[in-house]
């Protein structure tokens, strides 16, 4: 019948049968049934989709193809799932406009697609997500004003942004470092203009992001549209567009180490697409950063709260057991074991766990010994108020923010590298120039003129 009838492996209800053009031939399910000699660019596709979706799809293969090629090779879309049940919202809704072909018609869409779109079908993965640390923590990392005590704002608005040089507060040029930077990883909050239609830099963001409508993240950072595989997320590179550089070099880390090295070395051979939650040793020789942290390894099942596995916090100020939203570093420790017992000895890991526990005391020294200076300074009355203008108060913050995660970070999955060069040995370096500054200002009474610290220093 010169068509070919592409199986569904899931059809909603209320749903019709709608022909489909595409330009180009179309992936093959299994059940396919036999195609007659047709030329590739004729091909057409009669599946389980409403009219209204095969609309979407005929026009947007010639308005937008890369997006279409890209999605029709997605396990979704071969289930089905189309443009319309992720881009459809109630005309009530904030976000609400139509795009060129959808004028004059009922049907409302939205550029913006929340994890709460992705919840209607997938809600666990959702709600391990809403608990973890990528969604609203990591958004008000950059945003919560009253969590980072207005210092956060201090040093994006009024230093990066340059309100200091005269630049308007809150404006698009004053903001810009935080919209080009900060959200473009943690997240942003969208803000609308007049047409619904996303503002100020603030979309697309980053994992946390706040909609409109209330909802919070985007999936696609790990699951990139508009194929949304998980192949894709169970690769290293699907983390490292953000935990990379002199802050969180996990990528950096990884790729130091012997795991990262097997995986340099032989990963395009793995076995990469086996169905969600079967990822097992064998189809892969050394651990992902999925799998350390997200992916279903022997007894553990996949969670999509990265927080599940941590024992310690290795990114604030001082190292604590995990507890709270952070998670349950105890019941952590555990969960991470039962990773690596998949491929190691009992041996390896406890003296693995016992190397992490003795850098993070180690590091908690430094840190406590920073802390103790910057109470006398500060009882002499000797600490600048703007920490920004006070090389002191600079250098402790690299202490914990730069070389201190670089030490805990790189003990932790095991990068000796960073674990010393770009570690311990500048904790040490940076814990004796602020010796230094502290000594010479309890003994003259006097906050030195010029700091002698050069805060952008390669650090
Ligand atoms: C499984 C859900 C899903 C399906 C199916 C889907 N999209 Fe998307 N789409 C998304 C998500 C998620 C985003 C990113 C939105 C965000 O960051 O807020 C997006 C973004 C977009 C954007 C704006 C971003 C850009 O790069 O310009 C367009 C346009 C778009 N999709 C069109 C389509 C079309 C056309 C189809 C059908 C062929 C489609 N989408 C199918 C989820 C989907
Ligand atoms: C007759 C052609 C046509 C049809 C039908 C059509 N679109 Fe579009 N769509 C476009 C064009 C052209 C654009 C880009 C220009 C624009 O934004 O209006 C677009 C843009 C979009 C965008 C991005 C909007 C933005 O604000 O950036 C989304 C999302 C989208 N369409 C989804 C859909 C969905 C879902 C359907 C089906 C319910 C659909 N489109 C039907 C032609 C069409
Ligand atoms: C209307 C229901 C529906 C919505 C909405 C939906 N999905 Fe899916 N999704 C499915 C179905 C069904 C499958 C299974 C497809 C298969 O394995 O054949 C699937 C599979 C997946 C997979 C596994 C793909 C693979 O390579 O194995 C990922 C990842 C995924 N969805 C992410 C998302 C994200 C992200 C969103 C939101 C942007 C979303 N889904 C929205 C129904 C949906
Ligand atoms: C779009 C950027 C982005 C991507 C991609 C990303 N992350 Fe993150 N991740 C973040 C941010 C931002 C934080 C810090 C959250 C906060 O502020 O608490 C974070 C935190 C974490 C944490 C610590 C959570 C906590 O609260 O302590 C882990 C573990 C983690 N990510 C693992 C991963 C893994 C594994 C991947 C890839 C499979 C990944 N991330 C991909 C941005 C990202
Ligand atoms: C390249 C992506 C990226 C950029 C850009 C970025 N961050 Fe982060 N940030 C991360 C990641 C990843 C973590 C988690 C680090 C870890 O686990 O050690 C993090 C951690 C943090 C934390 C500690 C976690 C928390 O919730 O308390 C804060 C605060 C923070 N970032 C604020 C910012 C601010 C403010 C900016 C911009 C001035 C910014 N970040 C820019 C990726 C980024
Ligand atoms: C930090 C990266 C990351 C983010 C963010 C992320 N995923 Fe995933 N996702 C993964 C990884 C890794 C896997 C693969 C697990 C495995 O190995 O089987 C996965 C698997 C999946 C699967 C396949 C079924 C399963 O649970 O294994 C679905 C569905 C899915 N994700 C949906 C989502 C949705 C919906 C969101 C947003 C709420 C999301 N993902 C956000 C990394 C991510
Ligand atoms: C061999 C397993 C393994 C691999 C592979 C791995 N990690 Fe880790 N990761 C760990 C362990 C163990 C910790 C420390 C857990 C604890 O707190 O006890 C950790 C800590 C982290 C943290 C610090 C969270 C905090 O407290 O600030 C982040 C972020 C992170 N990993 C991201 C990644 C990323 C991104 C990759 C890949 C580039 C990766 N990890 C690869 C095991 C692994
Ligand atoms: C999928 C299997 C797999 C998992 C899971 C795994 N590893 Fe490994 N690991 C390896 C392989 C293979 C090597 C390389 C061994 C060699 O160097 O000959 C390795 C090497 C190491 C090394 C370097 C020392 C050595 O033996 O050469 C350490 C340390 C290590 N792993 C710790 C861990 C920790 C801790 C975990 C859990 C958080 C873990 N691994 C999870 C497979 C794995």
């Amino acid at each position: 019948m010169g068509m070919n009838y592409i199986k569904s492996g899931l059809l909603c209800t209320g749903l019709v049968l709608g022909v489909v053009t595409l330009g180009v031939g179309f992936a093959q399910d299994e059940g396919t049934v036999a195609m007659p000699n047709l030329a590739a660019k004729d091909v057409v596709i009669k599946r389980g989709m409403s009219e209204e979706a095969a609309k979407c799809i005929e026009c947007h293969a010639k308005k937008t193809p890369g997006i279409v090629e890209d999605w029709k090779n997605g396990k979704m879309a071969h289930a089905s799932i189309t443009c319309y049940d992720c881009h459809t919202v109630d005309a009530t809704s904030p976000m609400a406009s139509q795009c060129s072909g959808l004028k004059g018609t009922k049907t409302f869409i939205s550029p913006m697609v929340s994890g709460k779109t992705c919840a209607r079908c997938h809600p666990t993965e959702y709600d391990e997500f809403l608990k973890s640390g990528h969604a609203d923590l990591s958004r008000a990392a950059v945003y919560d004003e009253k969590k980072a005590g207005g210092k956060l704002v201090k040093l994006q608005l009024h230093y990066e942004g340059a309100a200091a040089l005269g630049v308007a507060a809150g404006s698009g040029v004053n903001t810009a470092s935080r919209t080009s930077g900060c959200a473009v990883c943690h997240g942003s909050v969208v803000e609308l203009g007049p047409d619904n239609k996303p503002v100020n830099s603030t979309w697309p963001g980053g994992v946390g992001t706040l909609y409109p409508d209330g909802s919070v993240g985007t999936c696609t950072v790990c699951h990139t549209r508009h194929k949304f595989s998980v192949a894709e997320a169970r690769k290293p590179e699907a983390c490292a567009s953000c935990h990379l550089g002199p802050d969180h070099p996990d990528i950096e880390i990884y790729t130091e180490s012997k795991h990262g090295q097997i995986f340099l070395t032989r990963g395009e051979e793995w076995n990469w697409d086996a169905a969600p939650g079967t990822w097992q040793p064998g189809d892969y020789e050394a651990p992902t950063c999925a799998v350390c942290h997200m992916s279903g390894i022997g007894e553990l099942k996949t969670t999509h709260n990265v927080n599940d596995r941590l024992k310690w916090d290795l990114m604030h100020k001082r190292s604590e057991l995990r507890s709270g939203a952070r998670g349950d570093g105890e019941k952590g420790a555990k969960l991470m074991r039962q990773v690596c017992i998949n491929c190691h000895a009992s041996s390896l890991i406890d003296n693995n766990e016992q190397t992490l526990d003795n850098a993070v005391a180690l590091y908690n020294v430094y840190w406590d010994g920073a802390v103790k200076m910057k109470k006398e300074l500060a009882a002499a009355g000797l600490l600048a108020k703007d920490p920004w203008q006070d090389g002191f108060q600079e250098l402790m913050y690299y202490l914990w923010h730069h070389t201190g995660r670089r030490a805990r970070q790189g003990a932790a999955m095991n990068g000796p590298d960073y674990a010393h060069w770009h570690g311990f040995f500048q904790v040490f370096q940076v814990y004796s120039d602020m010796k230094a500054i502290h000594d010479k200002r309890l003994e003259t009474g006097k906050i030195e003129e010029l700091s002698p610290v050069m805060s952008t220093g390669p650090i």
